[in-house]
């Protein structure tokens, strides 16, 4: 039996004060096995990157449990959350989230560097290497294109050999074929490193290219948790009733 990665049990998020508070997840349930492709889609204000930055440890539930390749998140201090998901889990935003007056190699290094990896301008070079930007380390970000720039964050996030891929519309700001090649790239990188990956998009394309799809509607799972029965344990219920 494959591996559980992530465990989400009846978790249950509101933000915002007062007025403007908002039930964002409403007693979500969701398992993802280790290896997993998960695509996360629902419409606009549904709670998918609110979800996602509970995966990522970012944002934390009111009540409920996130556990990560048997750690859980819920229970740690905020310090301890901060550096396990420095160890386990890279994440890529849709607007890539570089550091303007730092280049391409910069951006991959310091992170490590702040984590105490030795060696971390050689592995950031290389990381850059592998996503086809060898050419490109001393460019600042608003010297590079989008794709390039998606690129410099795919390397980021993949530096530290994270377990676990988190990528919030990670083509919305690329045209469609860039956008396809930095998806080939993700998926590409997933399966050589045998890493779980979890992404949100709004691309039918792109979430059909998963292995699972999670459909999320008003803060609440739908369809995909992982929990339904599975459709060969539903025909051997039939076939035995
Ligand atoms: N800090 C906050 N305070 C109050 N409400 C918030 C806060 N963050 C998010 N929300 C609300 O929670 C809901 C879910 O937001 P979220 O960003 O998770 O949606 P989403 O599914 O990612 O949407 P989109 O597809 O547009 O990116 C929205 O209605 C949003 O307005
Ligand atoms: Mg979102």
């Amino acid at each position: 039996m494959a591996k559980t990665m992530i465990e989400l049990k009846n978790a249950d998020l509101t933000l915002g004060q007062a007025a403007a508070s908002v039930h964002v997840l409403k007693g979500m349930d969701l398992v993802i096995d280790a290896g997993e492709s998960v695509g996360i889609v629902g419409p606009s204000g549904s709670g998918k990157s609110t979800l996602l930055m509970v995966l990522a440890g970012l944002e934390r539930l009111d009540s409920g449990e996130i556990v990560i390749d048997g750690t859980p998140l819920h229970g740690l201090s905020e310090d301890r959350v901060a550096e396990f998901r420095g160890r386990n889990i890279g994440i890529v935003f849709q607007s890539f989230h570089l550091i303007p007056n730092m280049t391409a190699l910069e951006n991959v290094a310091v992170p490590l560097e702040l984590a105490n990896v030795r060696d971390a301008f050689e592995i950031a070079r290389q990381e850059l290497i592998s996503v086809g930007l060898g050419e490109r380390l001393s460019h600042y970000p608003g010297q590079l294109s989008g794709g390039e720039q998606q690129r410099v964050a795919i390397a980021r996030a993949l530096a530290p050999s994270p377990k676990l891929l988190i990528a919030d519309e990670p083509t919305g700001n690329l045209d469609g074929e860039t956008g396809k090649q930095v998806a080939d790239l993700i998926f590409s990188k997933q399966a050589e490193r045998d890493m779980t990956l979890v992404l949100v998009t709004h691309d039918t394309a792109l979430a059909a290219r998963c292995s699972r799809q999670v459909r999320v509607r008003s803060g609440e799972i739908v369809s995909g948790s992982g929990h339904e029965p599975s459709v060969s344990a539903s025909l051997s219920k039939v076939a035995s009733a």
